[in-house]
């Protein structure tokens, strides 16, 4: 993934560098770098880990230069240390990449015949010496279209030339790019967000295209490297809380606005007063969807997977569901009738974004699920169906997850009732009760305590099991992902009943085991299964609903209670405690909560 930022201006430009580059951290923090050009000469400074370090350890109040590059990065080639950050220089040309370059190797081994010298294992560096190669022979636009079309693979690049002193190249093929306009500066960025606290005017880079950015002008090419117009779009200037406020962390305040997160999306798609749901401009009529196919990655996955019941349920329509980077590569039968709904929080995630690019190139209906209305994957849907939850900072996702499913159930009931598989008046009872979820979520987030206290068994056992059945099972799997990408301790994700089937043998004395059983009509069958990792010993963690003291089990190990709403919603509801045992998880090991180890918030490599 990695972000790229590019400032061309007519004062120096390091400190709205490093600023954007804090902004763009979610897409990657190994390691930091800038490029300035100043008195004919690169001034180049990266550092291994965060922005800070490279505050930290360069003097950048007096790096000088009006144009400048900058880059956090996201680990492929080459492990994450100062040699491997970007940008990578020649004498003459500096480069950012965002992507990978798949024939490095043989372009690698091309230009070390020709004399070239390689600092570091990465891929990007080919780039460089490319375009240094052809700019020997070439005017700079024919310098830029000789490599792209050498170059396979993904980028997003932000070039400077020492040599031509007073522009920026940007160019795009499948990861993301956006030019700004400022006064008396442009900007490039990995996205609108880094570039927000400068402008609202943006353009976005299509596929294939790049672009000359000066201080006073923006030119953007083709892949042929002819002259286009592209529009300028202006975004909403609503610069909606990136801090933490009195969080210790984006995580803790994200978890903690999921009742606003559902208030706002029950808003914008439910007429209260007439108990209908509103999803204006849908461009395909009820009798042309005869099935769904719902596809994203990690989270999102889980919410396609979660959406996969309550649309069997209540559309009665046939309904799979896809990680974006298998369907990408699979003999997939593509047909008329499936609309293909691509979820993703940041709409820039590399790999559901090509699977929406197959479908569009083979002509399929195509709805966009996302948080950010202005990404790649909403822009080149037929239709978008935003979940409305403001910025979501930290790299595991919380409130985007409630936000997604509620978007997804809401579309499942109007589909439901379109197709009249549901009565009115349970359709409307439904609705209503809808209205009752941010309440019952805001309730749900004050059980704390117990949580805490229970998370340090978690982080001491070896390993521990997610266990659910049908609505539940879904939320075990983000359970599970929550704490291996917070806590970095083993957990698993199962379908209850499919314990007994191998990972039964994994069960041992004290193992953690946390268990889903609201009382829905799944309830009797889980308990079964319960019992049967507590008799093997597990510490069973059961997650239920409220009720009349009813005794499941004597051996429980702890038990925690959520608010009582209709089956439909109990998902909403289970979430909370697992997102916070996640958290408590961590903060107890000391861990970086917003930041864990590996990872990134938005994965524009494949
Ligand atoms: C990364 C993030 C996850 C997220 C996944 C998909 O792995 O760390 O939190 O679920 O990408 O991202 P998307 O933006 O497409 O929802």
């Amino acid at each position: 993934m990695c972000g790229i930022i590019g400032i061309s201006s007519n004062k120096p430009v390091s400190a709205n560098i490093i600023n954007s580059l804090k902004k763009l951290e979610y897409r990657g923090y190994d390691s930091a770098g800038i490029a300035t050009l100043s008195d004919g000469q690169i001034n180049e400074v990266k550092s291994e880990g965060r922005v800070d370090n490279l505050e930290n350890n360069f003097d950048l109040k007096n790096l000088r230069g009006n144009i400048g590059i900058g880059h956090v990065r996201w680990a492929t080639h080459g492990i994450p240390n100062s040699l491997n950050a970007h940008p990578h220089s020649s004498h003459n040309v500096s480069v950012v990449h965002n992507g990978i370059i798949e024939n490095s190797t043989i372009l690698k081994k091309h230009l070390i015949n020709k004399g070239h010298e390689f600092k570091s294992q990465t891929d990007t560096e080919v780039i460089v010496h490319l375009i240094t190669e052809n700019l020997k022979t070439s005017e700079l636009e024919e310098a830029i279209t000789k490599t792209l079309e050498q170059l396979d693979g993904s980028f997003a690049l932000g070039i400077v030339f020492r040599d031509i002193p007073d522009l920026i190249v940007g160019a795009r093929r499948g990861s993301p790019l956006a030019v700004g306009y400022g006064p008396n500066e442009n900007y490039l960025g990995s996205d609108s967000y880094a570039l927000k606290s400068m402008t609202n005017k943006i353009t976005y880079l299509d596929d294939g295209e790049f672009c000359v950015v000066k201080k006073d002008q923006v030119l953007f090419f083709n892949e042929d490297g002819k002259k286009i117009n592209k529009k300028i779009l202006e975004m909403s200037s609503n610069e909606t809380n990136y801090d933490k406020g009195d969080f210790k962390h984006f995580m803790a305040k994200e978890i903690e606005e999921q009742p606003i997160t559902i208030k706002t999306g029950i808003k914008e798609y439910i007429d209260n007063v007439n108990k209908e749901i509103n999803i204006f401009n849908f461009p395909w009529k009820i009798e042309e969807i005869k099935s769904i196919t719902l596809i994203g990655c990690g989270t999102a996955y889980h919410s396609c997977l979660m959406a996969k019941y309550w649309f069997e349920e209540l559309t009665n329509l046939d309904v799979s569901i896809d990680i974006a980077s298998e369907f990408r590569y699979r003999k997939n039968r593509f047909k008329k009738d499936t609309l293909y709904v691509f979820v993703s929080q940041s709409g820039e995630t590399a790999d559901t974004y090509a699977a929406l690019d197959l479908c569009n190139k083979n002509s399929m209906k195509t709805c966009a699920i996302v948080n950010v209305i202005e990404s790649s994957i909403a822009r080149d849907s037929n239709f978008v169906l935003p979940i409305h939850c403001g910025p979501e900072i930290g790299v595991a996702s919380t409130k985007a997850f409630l936000g997604q499913i509620l978007v997804l159930y809401i579309l499942a009931l109007k589909l439901g009732s379109l197709r009249n598989e549901i009565e009115k008046k349970e359709y409307q009872e439904k609705i209503k009760d809808l209205k009752d979820l941010p309440g019952l979520i805001e309730k749900t987030l004050s059980y704390d305590n117990d949580i805490q206290a229970i998370s340090s068994t978690f982080n001491e056992a070896k390993g521990s099991m997610f266990l659910g059945r049908g609505y539940s099972y879904p939320i075990a799997l983000e359970g599970a992902l929550k704490l291996k990408e917070l806590s970095y301790v083993h957990a698993e994700g199962y379908p209850a009943g499919e314990m007994k089937h191998g990972p039964l043998a994994l069960i041992e004395e004290g193992m953690p085991v946390v268990v889903l059983a609201p009382k829905d009509s799944y309830y009797k069958k889980t308990i079964s299964n319960l019992q049967e990792v507590v008799a093997r010993g597990a510490k069973v963690l059961l997650i239920t609903n409220k009720s009349k003291d009813e005794v499941v089990s004597e051996n429980i190990w702890e038990t925690i209670e959520v608010e009582n709403t209709n089956d439909d919603l109990f998902p909403f509801l289970l979430t909370i405690p697992l997102q916070k045992l996640a958290y408590y998880s961590a903060l107890k090991k000391g861990y970086d909560i917003d930041k864990p180890r590996n990872l990134a918030k938005s994965v524009t490599v494949e």
